[in-house]
């Protein structure tokens, strides 16, 4: 194992930081996922397998009168067909307020799911699909916020078009602002974007009597297999889930998935394995997306003497549009914002949840983040520029040391991420206030923006067995899946580190819920708190194992210092014992230990990871085009286990973002309902012709409850430091997402006006 000692701290001056030990790895799989040898689960075959299509619906709203498939069941090769006319189980996952089927009788976007068919090959599974005649009653539909929330607008659900208002807050608002001596408001708007692995979804089921196979492109084993078998109504053991490699998720394949119900119930009804793969255009329209949303903020300031300023209050009231359907988790208030990310007096916060007949919304890669923060940190930057404050300086002054104003954090250095950012982006020297457009004799303006984002790092259930062998090996077995985010090198890195062991001695089994223990699953930032723990347990309860047995073969007095190293154990007066030796002697062929760990927080404290971003944009005068071309990212997320992979998270976070906050958004159209753009050349992610090179600098500062959050958080501040730089370098406020160059050019007409 290469132990390296690099520090952010190499890069800024004058900020204290304890100097952890970091490792730094590349992927264990990284060349099984290079050379193309990984196996994914479109790339499993197995004997007799059928290939399944899914039957959608062609209208945005309406009831299933009838259908005819018997054209369909005679054609050739078709062995099973599905429809929501035949007994379907309730999808608990699959809509946050209301019941919803597997298959949708009652359809409610262009493209909902209303029945699958398997046959023989691929081709003759769509041939079937086209065979079927589906009979609608056609009902009104509404495909915005302003058609559903319209007086005798169509009714979505039963119980109404709208959830909540969400209300949320603490404070005296009224107070705050009555002894402002400044307030502010603003609206902002972002628009609907899909996760888009590269992977799409695949699924692919066979039962044995009365257990079932899932081979799955899911994000979580567990929480999977835990979901099919409450909504199948059968025993967890009788699920098994498969997940060796999987291309992405970014919050788009946790718990079960309606493909993952067709696979097992078409496999049941044609007693053969069947394979669902979802085309690029199904993946698009029948995954879910993160809700669009219209934000409107109202600030009350009171100006510091010290040509600063302190944040009072901040009140936010938004809408959401979630589509038909929203896969949100119910704890989720759709927008959050500024009381996560500054110490206000008073916060109050309203969210109304819309139902539109579009396309299911869900959890995506930091689901409240990014769209919250582009408001929250576009409306401080416009306050701070108001009062000519500083716009670093304003949030290093409010910035938040508490959560909610109430609860401690367990470990908080986003002031010293603003600071490291700053220092290495020369923000004293080189950040002026905005001057304006045109500029003459210039063709790009160049300008710098600062955005701040606070992400849970939530700790939980995780478990773990560990088996040190004779041959010097160790067995890590855990259930995660490895997304991509670099998880099975980071258990091995816990576990070795612990243990002495180096990582290329160390085996990880992942990936398949009859092999593995319970983990988390990779949703939520949490593999490395909460299963991370248990390995850090399991390996802990080894190794004081191995220094009982070396303690009879080594002789010690009280003051001696045992440690483990490369496979052995050493005193400090340099002799030795390796671990082979001790397990031989002692007539053992392997030692295993397993840990199931839930830790908890006490009362009154939350922990978070913060994060500093800092763009510089250059933004093209005559055409409006925006281009990244420095990023620097400063994250505190306590200890970071593995510096490679965690670099490699900042990054395509960023990535991620950059889509966000430059061009990616979904269209639908308002007539009909029809994504328009449900492609990768029509949905613009960003390639690397955009992509700037993003700097991660990490403020490593050990968090008493271990690593923090990093999976989700690097997404969350972009849309806004890019907002905020084309602000500095044009003068002009953008409050819409994407920031279209078309509209820039618009806004910088106008601001000559
Ligand atoms: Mo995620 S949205 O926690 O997979």
């Amino acid at each position: 194992m290469v132990i390296e000692t690099t520090s952010a701290a190499q890069i800024q001056d004058g900020l204290a930081r304890p100097r952890l030990v970091v490792g730094s790895h590349p992927r264990m799989d990284g060349f099984e996922r290079a050379s193309g040898r990984a196996k994914f689960a479109g790339d499993w075959k197995v004997p007799g397998m059928l290939y399944a299509r899914m039957l959608t619906s062609t209208v945005p709203h309406g009831r299933i009168r009838a259908i005819d498939s018997a054209n369909a069941a005679s054609m050739p090769g078709v062995k099973a067909i599905i429809t929501c006319l035949d007994d379907n189980p309730v999808w608990s996952a699959g809509e946050r307020e209301h019941q919803r089927r597997v298959f949708a009788d009652r359809v409610r976007f262009i493209g909902d799911i209303i029945g699958a068919i398997a046959a023989t090959s691929r081709a003759e599974a769509s041939e079937a699909v086209k065979a079927v005649a589906v009979e609608y009653e056609e009902l009104p539909a509404a495909l915005t916020i302003e058609d559903s929330r319209r007086e005798g607008a169509p009714k979505i659900w039963d119980e109404g078009n709208t959830i909540g208002p969400l209300a949320s807050g603490f404070g005296d608002l009224q107070a705050a602002f009555a002894g402002a001596d400044f307030t502010y408001s603003a609206e902002y708007s972002t628009s609907r974007v899909v996760p888009a692995p590269l992977e799409p979804a695949v699924s692919l089921a066979w039962w044995d009597d009365d257990k079932v196979t899932l081979v799955a492109a899911t994000q979580s084993i567990h929480p999977l297999r835990e979901g099919l078998a409450q909504d199948l109504g059968i025993p967890m053991e009788n699920v098994r889930v498969v997940t060796l490699y999987k291309g992405g998720g970014f919050g788009g394949k946790t718990a079960p998935m309606v493909h993952d119900f067709a696979a097992v119930l078409l496999a049941k009804k044609a007693g053969r394995p069947v394979m669902v793969e979802y085309s690029r255009l199904e993946d698009f329209i029948g995954v879910h997306g993160r809700w669009a949303t219209v934000q409107h903020l109202r600030g009350a300031v009171k100006k510091g003497g010290d040509g600063g300023a302190k944040l009072l209050a901040v009140e936010m009231k938004a809408e959401c549009d979630l589509g038909a359907y929203t896969r949100a988790v119910k704890v989720s208030n759709f927008v959050q914002g500024t009381e996560w990310y500054y110490d206000c007096d008073a916060w109050k916060g309203e969210v109304l949840g819309v139902y539109t007949n579009t396309p299911a919304t869900g959890s995506m890669r930091a689901p409240v983040g990014p769209h919250s923060c582009f408001a929250t940190e576009s409306f401080v930057d416009e306050v701070a520029h108001a009062l000519g404050v500083n716009p670093l300086k304003f949030r290093l002054i409010n910035a938040a040391t508490l959560h909610h104003r109430q609860a401690d954090f367990t470990s908080n250095h986003l002031k010293d991420c603003l600071l490291a950012g700053a220092a290495a982006i020369s923000w004293g020297k080189r950040w002026r206030p905005p001057t304006g457009v045109p500029r003459e004799g210039e063709k790009n303006l160049s300008g710098l923006g600062v955005a701040i984002a606070s992400w849970p790092a939530r700790i939980g259930r995780g478990e773990a067995v560990l088996r040190l062998r004779l041959d010097g090996t160790l067995e890590v077995k855990v259930g995660l899946v490895d997304i991509g985010t670099g998880s099975k090198t980071m258990m091995a890195m816990i576990a070795g580190r612990t243990l002495g062991v180096p990582v290329e001695k160390v085996e990880v089994v992942w990936g398949d819920t009859d092999a593995s223990p319970y983990s988390v699953g990779e949703s939520g930032s949490r593999t490395t708190g909460f299963t991370g723990t248990a390995v850090r347990a399991a390996a802990s309860q080894l190794k004081d194992k191995i220094l009982l047995l070396a303690a009879g073969r080594l002789p010690v007095t009280s003051s001696a210092v045992l440690t483990l190293r490369d496979g052995a154990v050493f005193t400090n007066d340099g002799r030795k014992v390796s671990f082979k030796d001790l397990l031989e002697s002692s007539g053992l062929e392997a030692i295993e230990e397993k840990a199931a760990t839930e830790p908890t927080l006490p009362d009154r404290t939350e922990r978070h990871s913060f994060a500093a971003h800092f763009a510089q944009v250059e933004v093209d005068q005559e055409t409006g085009a925006i281009q990244v071309v420095r990023y620097v990212a400063v994250h505190d997320s306590g200890e970071i286990v593995n510096r490679l992979t965690a670099e490699s998270q900042v990054q395509g976070g960023v990535i991620m973002g950059l889509g966000m906050a430059l061009s990616e958004r979904i269209l639908v159209d308002r007539d009909m309902g029809v994504t328009q753009n449900p492609s990768f050349l029509s949905y613009r992610i960003p390639n690397n012709g955009n992509v700037p090179k993003v700097e991660a600098i990490f403020v490593e500062h050990a968090d008493p409850y271990g690593p923090k959050s990093l999976g989700e958080i690097p997404a969350v501040p972009v849309p806004a430091a890019i907002g905020n730089a084309v602000f500095n370098a044009t003068g002009v406020r953008m409050r819409k997402l994407p920031l279209m160059p078309e509209d820039l050019l618009r806004a910088m007409d106008s601001s000559l006006a």
